[in-house]
């Protein structure tokens, strides 16, 4: 088959993206019904991408003067398509900013970073019984807050860069996640699908490390209680 040289990558991605998330139905006890073939097709176009498809200049480190006021926020999306199969843009982070620690209920998510560098931790939620026992937090929670608190348990921290490929996330792994610039302002192409409808129950939410703590299920892990908080955090 001839290549098509002709149509812009993010065109390619894009028409991929529907042709592989359409139909996508998020089960409570199943997490990924994507193809292989299509899902494979889709990640090495986003591994292909680069900022100067994108035509996005990469950001120098060093602020210029003005850069931090109030007009320049830490973080900023640039929108580029959305259809009721999934939704893409671009997020560019400042130098040492961070999307806080949020998730994206029954959602597929690629991350594919366009220049610098992020680092990402991503975990994945525990359906725990309601008969666990909670840590001791200090200060100790009002009970609404306590029946709200969720486990969850690391699992990836890895920083990814424009040569590397995509950060992947499913509606069961890796859902819950925080996004940190690392050395310098960094920017990075982001696909959801199913896109974002609360009506649907698919809203942001973003979370708080009450607690952090060794557990020793199958194997040792790192687990963090967290609390669903209303809105991100300012300054992280
Ligand atoms: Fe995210």
């Amino acid at each position: 088959m001839p290549r098509d040289n002709k149509t812009p990558l993010i065109q390619k991605i894009a028409k991929q993206a529907y042709i592989t998330y359409k139909g996508f139905k998020s089960e409570s006890n199943g997490d990924n019904n994507l193809l292989p073939d299509r899902h494979s097709e889709l990640l090495s176009l986003v591994t292909a991408i680069r900022a100067a498809d994108l035509k996005i200049p990469p950001r120098k480190a060093k602020a210029s003067p003005g850069a931090s006021g109030p007009h320049n926020p830490p973080v900023t999306y640039m929108h580029i398509c959305e259809t009721e199969v999934f939704s893409m843009g671009v997020f560019l982070l400042r130098t040492g900013a961070s999307i806080p620690l949020h998730d994206h209920p029954g959602m597929n998510g690629m991350l594919k970073v366009l220049y610098g560098k992020v680092s990402v931790r991503c975990f994945d939620k525990l359906e725990d019984p309601p008969s666990v026992s909670l840590p001791q937090f200090d200060p100790p929670l009002a009970p609404p807050q306590a029946a709200s608190v969720r486990r969850s348990v690391l699992r990836s921290v890895a920083e990814y860069s424009e040569g590397s490929g995509p950060c992947l996330l499913t509606p069961l792994r890796h859902n819950l996640h925080q996004i940190d610039a690392v050395d310098g302002p960094t920017a990075f192409l982001d696909i959801l699908a199913p896109p974002y409808d609360p009506d649907d129950g698919r809203d942001c939410h973003y979370y708080r490390v009450l607690y952090v703590c060794v557990c020793v299920c199958v194997c040792v892990h790192l687990c963090v209680w967290v609390l669903c908080v209303p809105s991100p955090p300012n300054d992280e």
